[in-house]
């Protein structure tokens, strides 16, 4: 899979592609990604990037040609082209599941400022992380990244995704590992019993529970 990053600020992505799961699946080329500044697409003096508002208005607006001509430098009969702003769906499991099938995604993080509208002229999608407002898209480009890329075939141990919360839309069931005994707090006898069976009972009847005491809107 490749993922293209379009961002003012491709430097905030060092730590989280130079670290642990993200870092191993580049080296094993199962993801490749891209960051690319789109002020390098600009044809303006000193590169801008942005400018008022017409019609008069607070802050500054980013212009539409630097972002589409990026656009255009990256795309293939692939590719699927996100806009990342807090107007967007909201982000969720099975959205990142639907992503992982994708060949190629462009991500657009914009910074501060709002989107030229015509930049809908240009993308397949529009993407919110939650309802609140960020300083920018690249924290949002870092999340779908993430939950993404974990999803993709030979990064993480398969039955880790199978078993884990929203996958089944019910929630993890509880964990526990050494010691036994923690300042009077005991790991559950059925987890010792060494019954897989009674287990494996005991864990579904938890995320049930878990579900209906912590996310009753999943249910
Ligand atoms: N940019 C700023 N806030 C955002 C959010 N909540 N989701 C996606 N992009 C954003």
């Amino acid at each position: 899979m490749k993922i293209d990053i379009l961002t003012l600020f491709p430097k905030m992505f060092e730590g989280f592609l130079n670290e642990s799961i993200i870092k191993r699946a580049i080296e094993k080329k199962i993801v490749k990604i891209n960051l690319i500044n789109f002020r390098e697409f600009s044809s303006l003096n000193n590169n801008q990037v942005d400018d008022t508002p017409y019609g008069g208005g607070a802050g500054m607006v980013l212009m539409i040609e630097p972002i589409v001509k990026a656009i255009e430098s990256l795309k293939t009969k692939d590719s699927h082209i996100i806009l990342l702003s807090p107007q967007g769906k909201v982000y969720n499991e099975k959205k990142a599941i639907k992503l992982s099938n994708y060949k190629h995604i462009i991500l657009i993080c914009g910074h501060y400022e709002g989107f030229d509208e015509r930049i809908y002229e240009f993308i397949d999608e529009e993407v919110s992380i939650g309802d609140y407002v960020l300083t920018g898209g690249e924290i949002p480009a870092m999340v779908i990244t993430d939950s993404v890329i974990r999803l993709l075939d030979g990064v993480i141990n398969k039955e880790s995704i199978e078993n884990e919360s929203f996958s089944s839309s019910l929630l993890d069931y509880p964990t526990y590992t050494k010691p036994r005994e923690f300042r009077g707090l005991k790991v559950p006898d059925i987890l010792l019993s060494g019954d897989h069976k009674k287990i494996k009972e005991w864990r579904e009847q938890k995320q049930k529970e878990n579900t209906f005491k912590k996310r009753k809107d999943l249910l």
